[in-house]
């Protein structure tokens, strides 16, 4: 174990070794998909533990989202592997994803504007009652009991969430995915369209789910909206990965020469298709 610490930034394992101990929650292995000419994921390998926040940084057009989206099961890779817990899993849809844990936050959250957090909580999902109608007191219960860990402060519990603030609407979608019995979380550019109040609370509801044991993949085209929460960045560049490291390894200059220049640090791993 000793061992492999220390070679994260000395003798670097080989392309597509696990820089960690222990079995990640996620691997994707040499995956790669390609729409018509463009490779948008060109032999890319990340990985994801327990209660780690992995970044995944790059331009726009880098591949985050498809890469993402292969893993959430909306698209199919071309080829490579995606093991779960260290087993072989099979992913072609979003309803494979969701039986692995895996639940996807994309930018636009997807809630129903004119309902309450509650009926988003249990949307397509909902409790009913002996008689089959709906019920609202165990729905209302319990989407009370998944705020109170995550954001005790929420308090509009019958307010059509039109009204509630970006972070609240945040807190909303991640109770949504995490009720649900989510262990991998994925988040795209999830503090994209908020404030910097906003923002802080949303890095809040990330470090609660981490106390947790849940694995985050947070993804940004910004460095500093992930820096800080990461315990690891992987940052792509024209569909390719150009590296992995941990946050305590590089500083925040060597991971934009990473997202601008495709630039190894020496406390990097070059990804497969990195260049030195
Ligand atoms: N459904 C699609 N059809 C065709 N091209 C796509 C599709 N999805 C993504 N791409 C292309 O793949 C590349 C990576 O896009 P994307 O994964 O959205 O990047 P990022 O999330 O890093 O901004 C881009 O060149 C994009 O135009
Ligand atoms: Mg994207």
């Amino acid at each position: 174990m000793e061992q492999a610490q220390a070679s994260v930034s000395t003798a670097l394992p080989p392309p597509g070794a696990s820089l960690i101990p222990g079995t990640p929650l996620v691997e994707m292995r040499d995956i790669c998909i390609a729409f018509g000419g463009i490779h948008a994921v060109d032999h890319v390998n990340v990985d994801l533990m327990p209660g780690e926040v992995v970044g995944l940084l790059g331009h726009n057009g880098a591949g985050k989202s498809t890469l993402i989206k292969i893993l959430a099961g909306a698209y199919k890779a071309d080829s490579g592997e995606i093991r779960i817990n260290g087993e072989a899993a099979g992913i072609t849809n979003p309803r494979d994803a969701k039986r692995y844990g895996i639940e996807t936050i994309y930018q636009t959250l997807a809630l129903a504007d004119n309902v309450d957090a509650a009926a988003n909580l249990f949307l397509g999902r909902e409790i009913r009652t002996a008689w089959g109608t709906l019920d609202d007191v165990a729905m209302e219960a319990a989407t009370r009991g998944v705020m109170g860990r995550l954001n005790p402060n929420f308090r509009k519990f019958k307010e059509p969430v039109r009204g509630l603030s970006g972070g609240q609407r945040q807190s909303v979608a991640i109770a949504r995915a995490i009720h649900f019995n989510a262990k991998i979380l994925i988040m795209d550019e999830p503090t994209a369209a908020l404030g910097p109040q906003e923002t802080a609370q949303v890095a809040e509801l990330i470090k609660q789910l981490k106390a947790e044991g849940i694995g985050i993949f947070l993804i940004s085209h910004d460095i500093h909206d992930v820096f800080d929460l990461a315990d690891r960045v992987s940052v792509m560049k024209n569909g390719k990965l150009v590296g992995t490291a941990r946050t305590t390894d590089v500083t925040q200059d060597e991971v934009l020469g990473m997202i601008i220049l495709g630039k190894v640090p020496p406390g990097a791993l070059a990804g497969p298709g990195g260049m030195q």
